[in-house]
């Protein structure tokens, strides 16, 4: 009788590796960056309509410069993120089928504009800047590469196992016969 038992083994490598692509795949996920707030601005023109924008982060946060300390934008984080916002609806107030389904915003958020004036879009935003993310992600992408390689050498051992088990098997019926 051979002493090792090639089911059982098997079946604890396949555990094995099962959780060892688990832990992987929620590291990974970990690593992720988190998708970034988008925030609307909200215009009424003279003939009322609501102008609906929507602005994404375009690179990351950074801190202020002592010189732009004194900008709005500087002022509540010291930080700031260039944005870039683009219209994505128009919503005529007049239509109260209209105004109902768009009741997600509230009237003191909505900025009434001047006739004959476009609204004057912002270029960049406050942001909080979290102490250390990047060297966080960076660690995390290190943790997630060695799983990988674990996975992979066990994946290797395990078939490496397999074979020798057919080997001997092999070796075994040879000499019976
Ligand atoms: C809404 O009603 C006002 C007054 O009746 C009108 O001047 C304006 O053009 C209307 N706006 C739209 C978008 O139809
Ligand atoms: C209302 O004003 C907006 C922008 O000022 C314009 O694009 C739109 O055509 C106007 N709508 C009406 C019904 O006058």
């Amino acid at each position: 009788m051979p002493s090792l038992h090639p089911s059982r083994s098997q079946g604890r490598q396949g555990r094995a590796t099962t959780a060892f692509i688990l832990i992987s795949i929620i590291l990974l996920l970990a690593i992720l960056p988190t998708a970034a707030a988008q925030e609307k601005l909200l215009y009424r023109t003279p003939n009322n309509t609501l102008l609906v924008y929507a602005c994404n982060a375009e690179d990351a946060c950074e801190a202020c410069s002592p010189v732009e300390k004194s900008l709005d934008v500087c002022k509540p984080t010291g930080n700031k993120e260039p944005i870039a916002c683009k219209p994505i609806d128009a919503v005529n107030l007049n239509d109260t089928k209209e105004h109902d389904k768009n009741i997600w915003w509230s009237p003191e958020d909505v900025i009434p504009l001047d006739p004959g004036k476009d609204p004057i879009l912002p270029t960049w935003r406050e942001c909080d800047l979290v102490a250390g993310i990047e060297s966080f992600r960076f660690f995390m992408f290190e943790v997630v590469n060695i799983m990988i390689l674990l996975v992979a050498g066990i994946v290797v051992l395990w078939r490496r196992r397999l074979m020798s088990t057919e080997q001997y098997r092999r070796i075994a019926t040879r000499l019976a016969a």
